[in-house]
C-alpha cells in the first residue's frame, strides 16, 4: 500500500493537526481520569490508609508540648491514651505485653478484675512501667484508667467507663517518678527499634510535663545559686533522659560515658547542651536560661569527677 486510499479521513493539514492533538490528548485524558478514579475509590486493609501511615512515618520521634497550666483540662479518651502511650508496647506485644485485641492474652488478666488491672497499670508490673512510663501531670489516673478499659474491653471485658474526676480533684494517687518508669522501659523493652520507641515515648511523656519557666530568673546569679539552679534544672528536665541513659544519653554518674564526652572542651559540651546534639534536644527541651543549662551540665559533670 504505497498510496493513501481514497476514503482516507485526513485530507487537509487542519485535519492532520486535529488528529495529532486528539491522538495525544485523548490518552492523556484517559490516564488522568483513571488516576482520579483509582485515588478516589475506597480502599481497605493494612497499608492502604496512606495519609495516616505517611504521617506516622514522618512524625518526629520527640515532641515537646508546652501547655498552659491554667487551661481547663481536656481529658483524653482511652483510645487516645492507648495510641499515644500504651501502643508502644501493647500494639505488638513488645516485652511480653498483652497484645491489643488478643483475647487469649488478656483473658487471664481480665479475670483478675478491673481494680487489679488498674493498680498494675498505675504502679507497674514486671516489664510494664508505671503508667506506661508517663508522668501523672501528663496523663491523669482517669486517663490511664480509660486506656485500661479501652484495651480490656477490646479484648472481651465489659468494664464500665471510669467516672470522670470532679474539676480540681488531685490528679493522681499512684504517682511514681517518671524516670523510674522510663528506666524500666529502657531496661526491659524488647527489639531494638521498639525499645527505642518505648524509650522515646517515655522520655517524651516525661518531658511534656516539664515546667517551662521553672528555673531561676536571673541569668547572672551568684555561683551558689547557679549550683542550685543546675541541680534543680537537672531534676526537672535533664534527668528524664540522663538518669537512666535513655536514647543513648550519657548516664548520670557514669564516668566512662562522660569521659568520652569530656574529651571535648567544656565550651563544646555546653554548646551541645544549649543547641542539641542527635537525640539530645536543645536545652533538654526546656526554655531555661543558658546559665542554668550550663549549671546543669556542671552538675552532671561534677558527679563524674
Ligand atoms: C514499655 C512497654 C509498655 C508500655 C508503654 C505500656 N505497657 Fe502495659 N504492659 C507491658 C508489659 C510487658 C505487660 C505485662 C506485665 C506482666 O504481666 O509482667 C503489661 C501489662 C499491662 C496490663 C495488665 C496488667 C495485669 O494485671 O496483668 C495492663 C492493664 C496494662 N499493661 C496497661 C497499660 C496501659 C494503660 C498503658 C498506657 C498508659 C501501658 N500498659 C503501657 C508493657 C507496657
Ligand atoms: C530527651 C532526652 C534528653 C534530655 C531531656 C536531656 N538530654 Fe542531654 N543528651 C541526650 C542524649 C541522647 C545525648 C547524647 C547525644 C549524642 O551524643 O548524640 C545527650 C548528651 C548530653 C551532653 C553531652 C554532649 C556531648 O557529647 O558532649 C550534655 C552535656 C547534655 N546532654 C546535657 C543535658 C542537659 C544540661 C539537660 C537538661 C537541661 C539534658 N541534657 C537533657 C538526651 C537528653
Amino acid at each position: 500500500m504505497s498510496e493513501a486510499p481514497h476514503g482516507a479521513p485526513i485530507k487537509t493539514p487542519g485535519q492532520l493537526i486535529a488528529a495529532v492533538i486528539a491522538g495525544f490528548s485523548i490518552p492523556v485524558a484517559i490516564i488522568i481520569l483513571l488516576a482520579v478514579y483509582v485515588n478516589n475509590s475506597t480502599r481497605t486493609g493494612a497499608g492502604t490508609d496512606l495519609e495516616a501511615s505517611v504521617k506516622e512515618r514522618i512524625a518526629p520521634v520527640a515532641q515537646v508540648d508546652i501547655r498552659d497550666a491554667n487551661a481547663p483540662r481536656v481529658y483524653k479518651t482511652g483510645e487516645e491514651v492507648f495510641k499515644a502511650v500504651c501502643s508502644a508496647c501493647h500494639a505488638t506485644g513488645t516485652a511480653g505485653a498483652p497484645k491489643f485485641g488478643d483475647a487469649s492474652a488478656w483473658a487471664p488478666r481480665i479475670s483478675e478484675g478491673y481494680d487489679t488491672l488498674l493498680y498494675n497499670a498505675l504502679n507497674g508490673k514486671g516489664a510494664m512501667p508505671a503508667r506506661g512510663g508517663t508522668n501523672p501531670d501528663d496523663y491523669s489516673d482517669f486517663e490511664i484508667a480509660r486506656a485500661v478499659v479501652y484495651m480490656a474491653n477490646d479484648a472481651g471485658a465489659k468494664f464500665a467507663e471510669p467516672a470522670q474526676p470532679a474539676p480540681g480533684a488531685t490528679a493522681s494517687a499512684g504517682a511514681s517518678a517518671p524516670a523510674a518508669g522510663a528506666s524500666g522501659a529502657a531496661a526491659t523493652a524488647g527489639g531494638a527499634s521498639s525499645n527505642e520507641n518505648a524509650q522515646a515515648a517515655a522520655a517524651v511523656a516525661a518531658l511534656a510535663s516539664v515546667p517551662q519557666a521553672a528555673s531561676a530568673p536571673a541569668a547572672g546569679a551568684q555561683s551558689a545559686d547557679a549550683a542550685q539552679a543546675g541541680k534543680a534544672l537537672y531534676e526537672q528536665v535533664c534527668q528524664a533522659c540522663h538518669a537512666a541513659g535513655m536514647l543513648g544519653a550519657p548516664k548520670f554518674g557514669d564516668k566512662a560515658a562522660w569521659a568520652l564526652r569530656l574529651k571535648d572542651s567544656m565550651d563544646t559540651v555546653y554548646n551541645y547542651a544549649l543547641h542539641g546534639k542527635g537525640a539530645m534536644p536543645l536545652k533538654g527541651g526546656s526554655n531555661a536560661p543558658d546559665a542554668d543549662v550550663k549549671a546543669a551540665v556542671d552538675y552532671m559533670v561534677n558527679a563524674v569527677k
